[in-house]
């Protein structure tokens, strides 16, 4: 499973562009909105740090302000953004004019199958469900990511899912047992893949013994 960074800061952007492991990145306005630039400015930056899908959501809420903004989003590099779209009928029909001129498009705010489903005739190239926002009001997240896999297999859409509001590493690893293509990661949480205190005794012990090994 293909890991990204969801965050707007450009210092966790760096850092993990360092990692070779994440391999995109994910925004929104909320992520946008904490960091003091401007939407044009923070993805005109993020994208001389990342080689890969950056996505970068409209602001617009109908259809003709969804393409003028998408558009002028696709143009800061159209090699690597990805037009971010809401789970709305304007969102969609925003995604199916964006498909046919082959942009890239991330349809999300998706919690459920039905909302999945419609994202995928539309044509969208990635489709968001949030893990996060369905476990706090109770919901079984992990279930949605099984329920779209399944969808994607039955009928072989393209469109690919991306597991997003991520809370936990425990999210991480069950999204990529349900067959997730791609998890959207907090940078807390991507800092935590890699950690288990088994490790950092093993290195501990390791590093004492080679300090007693006699050298050349
Ligand atoms: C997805 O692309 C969103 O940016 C994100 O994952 C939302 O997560 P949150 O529920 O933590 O805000």
């Amino acid at each position: 499973m293909v890991l990204f960074i969801d965050t707007a800061n450009l210092d966790e952007i760096k850092e993990v562009s360092t990692w070779g492991y994440v391999k995109g990145v994910t925004t929104n306005p909320s992520l946008i909105a904490k960091e003091g630039l401007s939407q044009k400015d923070i993805i005109t930056k993020i994208v001389t740090l990342v080689d890969g899908p950056i996505s970068a959501e409209v602001t617009a809420e109908d259809y003709e302000g969804m393409i003028k903004q998408g558009e002028e989003l696709f143009a800061i590099d159209p090699k690597h953004i990805v037009i971010k779209l809401p789970m709305t009928n304007e969102g969609l029909k925003a995604c199916a004019y964006f498909a046919k001129k082959k942009i890239p498009t991330n349809v999300t705010l998706c919690f459920s199958p039905a909302q999945a489903l419609l994202a995928m005739e539309s044509g969208a190239t990635y489709v968001s469900p949030f893990l996060g926002r369905l476990d706090d009001a109770g919901w079984d997240a992990i279930q949605l990511i099984k329920d779209i896999v399944t969808m994607k297999k039955n009928y072989g859409y393209e469109t690919k899912i991306i597991c997003a509001s991520i809370r936990n590493v425990a999210h991480v690893t069950n999204c990529a047992l349900a067959g997730g293509d791609i998890a959207t990661v907090p940078y807390k949480v991507l800092a935590k893949l890699i950690k288990h205190p088994l490790t950092d005794a093993g290195l501990e012990s390791f590093a004492k013994d080679a300090a007693k090994t006699p050298k050349n």
